[in-house]
């Protein structure tokens, strides 16, 4: 992939319209990254959603922010509580939000407002099929994802699922901003192969950012 001439930054790598790859862009923040994520399962642990056609789901999740992402028998939604434990999902700690911001701001989308953090935890051998984050209520808003943790394929594709994605290698630190013309294209991540990282053994961590309201 060749980065655009402008970029004075090789790590920032565009995929297409509306779509950049940021190589790295959190890993000076992992320590502190970790911490927030384990403050947020304690009160919101991991867990495999069921979903509305009755399978449970290889991904593990939980959610920060004012809104968080569930689902089960009765279909997919968001919702202000866990349906756990009935209280509302943790905050967004400072840090994600400056974050989802900076990386947002990176890829030409000023004034991110992100009001939901989904986390999901994949094991090797999980998989997310193809799908279009389409249950926000603004698509002006882009969508900023962190990967933590063991590499993955990330299957990057356009606005009808049967074109064939992009594959593209994520790594510990890298994020991916999608909005614009991209908002609505289909992605998901291909079967994790078996690795292992030093700080989340065979695990991946993903953190996606979204404005739901
Ligand atoms: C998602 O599409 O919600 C997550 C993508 C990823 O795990 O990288
Ligand atoms: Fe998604």
């Amino acid at each position: 992939m060749t980065p655009d001439l402008f970029d004075s930054d090789l790590t920032r790598q565009p995929i297409c319209d509306g779509a950049v790859l940021l190589r790295g862009f959190v890993t000076p923040h992992t320590t502190e990254i970790f911490d927030a994520i384990a403050t947020i399962e304690n009160v919101a642990p991991f867990r495999h959603m069921i979903t509305p056609g009755g399978f449970r789901m290889s991904v593990a999740m939980t959610n920060c922010g004012t809104y968080g992402w569930s689902s089960d028998r009765r279909g997919y939604r968001y919702a202000s509580t866990d349906p756990l434990s009935e209280k509302n999902w943790p905050a967004m700690p400072a840090l994600f939000l400056e974050l989802a911001q900076s990386a947002a701001e990176q890829a030409g989308f000023v004034d991110f407002k992100p009001d939901s953090c989904l986390i999901n935890r994949y094991e090797i051998g999980s998989r997310l099929s193809l799908h279009q984050d389409k249950n926000e209520r603004d698509f002006s808003a882009p969508i900023v994802s962190v990967s933590l943790g063991i590499s993955a394929l990330f299957l990057f594709g356009r606005e009808q699922r049967n074109i064939r994605p992009l594959r593209l290698p994520l790594s510990h630190g890298d994020v991916v901003v999608w909005g614009g013309p991209a908002r609505l294209y289909y992605h998901g991540i291909a079967p994790l192969k078996i690795d292992t990282h030093p700080l989340t053994g065979t695990h991946r961590i993903n953190l996606t950012f979204r404005k739901v309201d």
